[in-house]
């Protein structure tokens, strides 16, 4: 055991204890960071002149020298300390000798954990976004080569109407740019010092927080000193920004699992990117989209579950808070796991082009364009769904299409078709005439990846 606090106690900590308090075997996730802050904080404490500045140097160069030789390897990080702060802490003792007792002068573990974890979190979600900024560099790719891809678009996975590859990537582009701007927002938000909140009361040292949140690059410091330690909402708002992206990524995953079955054979996953059946020696199993599909749920979890513990903590800090740790990082590496796989998966996929265009050409899904030509024609809408409703069901009778049928038989249904109809309903022209706002016609559809050329050549949180 090897603890901060035996001072005022009279007896050993039972083991179990112990153990069920330490944080070491998972806040070990937390080392740089921890060096990092508490290099800022004797730097300050030395401006200020708390600490001489030989006494600073001494610290500042413990600390690097312990961050040198766990990084070579050299140093282990031993789970006997109850948690990295005191690992740290002890090692620069054992180091430096007694100077190094006063790096914790005018701090708390409370503030600093809450800086830790902050700065953690920021670099988490730095990475998140630059990962999400190269899946949409694909999407984009695959949206410039497929203008004119045309694929049947689904309501209730039913045949719907035409549309393009580009235009059905370019809905999950734009799910993935808001993932991208609720990264930023959170940033922005998050992006406060909590380091000098003390306990929860500040403290009656002169302490310099614009210094040491400038020095962590930090907009500035936390206003309120017990919101500081008490505050994990930036990290509940991550973990929801991360479960957005996983319930993206999910839809997306479940589309490509049902376009990767034999029945659709609308992509082909990679080799690499796929795996195979211990029995049945004809299979290759859309493993990697299920997994990311299936990891959805622990993300998820992580959400619910730091929720949960932060209901009913009474201000300030109460060791409840010591559970953020375990699935946050759980989450946030799952997420960036399932990110890379899934960019990965999505940049080797085939398409079958020619199944694509074949689904889109059977299945009705010229019907409306069907009833807006006889719109055209002068027919009330309402009445034209009528008559296209009794062409398809005449359709499905003598199984064909409604371009497949002569125009004598059109003519039966409406006298209002003419040989014009044949162009009207090609799948060409259903999805060329869609030039709305964000419709699927090649034209429009340029005009959007123009515009997310410019966006993804902006400035991003990395660069920060
Ligand atoms: N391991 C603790 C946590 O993660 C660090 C803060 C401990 N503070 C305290 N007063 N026991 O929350």
């Amino acid at each position: 055991m090897a603890q901060l606090w035996g001072g005022r106690f009279t007896k050993e900590t039972d083991q179990m204890v112990y153990d069920f308090n330490a944080s070491i075997t998972f806040d070990k996730t937390l080392f740089h960071q921890d060096v990092e802050g508490s290099i800022a904080h004797v730097t300050m404490l030395a401006k200020q002149g708390i600490l001489t500045d030989t006494e600073r140097d001494e610290i500042i160069k413990g600390l690097t020298g312990i961050r040198e030789d766990v990084d070579a390897g050299n140093l282990m990080i031993d789970t006997k300390y109850e948690d990295i702060h005191s690992f740290v802490e002890a090692n620069l003792i054992d180091r430096i000798g007694d100077v190094g007792k006063k790096l914790h002068t005018g701090r708390s573990r409370n503030d600093q954990v809450a800086l830790d974890m902050r700065l953690y979190t920021r670099q988490q979600v730095v990475e998140t976004d630059a990962l999400l900024k190269d899946l949409l560099q694909v999407l984009l790719d695959v949206m410039e080569n497929n203008l004119e891809t045309y694929m049947p678009g689904f309501t209730h996975l039913q045949k719907a109407q035409p549309t393009t590859l580009a235009h059905h990537y370019g809905a999950y582009f734009e799910m993935f740019k808001r993932d991208r701007q609720r990264l930023s927002d959170i940033y922005d938000r998050m992006n406060y010092c909590p380091l000098g909140a003390g306990a929860f009361a500040g403290t009656t040292y002169p302490l310099d927080r614009d210094y040491t949140a400038k020095l962590l690059g930090f907009e500035g410091p936390t206003m309120n000193s017990m919101d500081s330690v008490a505050d994990r909402d930036y990290l509940i708002e991550f973990l929801s920004a991360l479960s957005m992206i996983m319930m993206h990524l999910s839809r997306f995953s479940e589309e490509i699992i049902i376009w990767n079955s034999n029945e659709y054979q609308f992509v082909e996953i990679d080799d690499a990117y796929s795996t195979g059946s211990s029995i049945m020696p004809q299979k290759k199993n859309p493993d990697i989209a299920e997994l990311v599909r299936g990891k959805t749920g622990r993300v998820y979890g992580a959400l619910m579950s730091l929720l949960t513990t932060m209901k009913g903590l009474p201000l300030a800090y109460n060791k409840d808070m010591q559970e953020d740790k375990e699935v946050a990082f759980d989450a946030m590496n799952t997420v960036k796991d399932c990110l890379m796989l899934f960019t990965g998966m999505v940049s080797t996929m085939k398409f079958r082009m020619d199944r694509m265009q074949k689904s889109a050409m059977n299945g009705f899904t010229n019907a409306t364009d069907a009833a807006d030509y006889l719109v055209n024609k002068g027919v009330p809408f309402r009445d034209a769904h009528g008559i296209i409703g009794r062409l398809v069901l005449y359709c499905i009778d003598k199984e064909t299409s409604i371009d497949a049928l002569s125009l004598e038989e059109l003519q039966t249904i409406s006298d209002k078709f003419e040989s014009d109809i044949y162009d009207a309903v090609s799948l060409k022209t259903c999805v060329e005439k869609r030039l709305t706002v964000g419709a699927p016609g090649p034209e429009v559809m340029k005009a959007v990846i123009a515009v997310n050329k410019t966006y993804l050549a902006q400035e991003d949180l990395q660069s920060k």
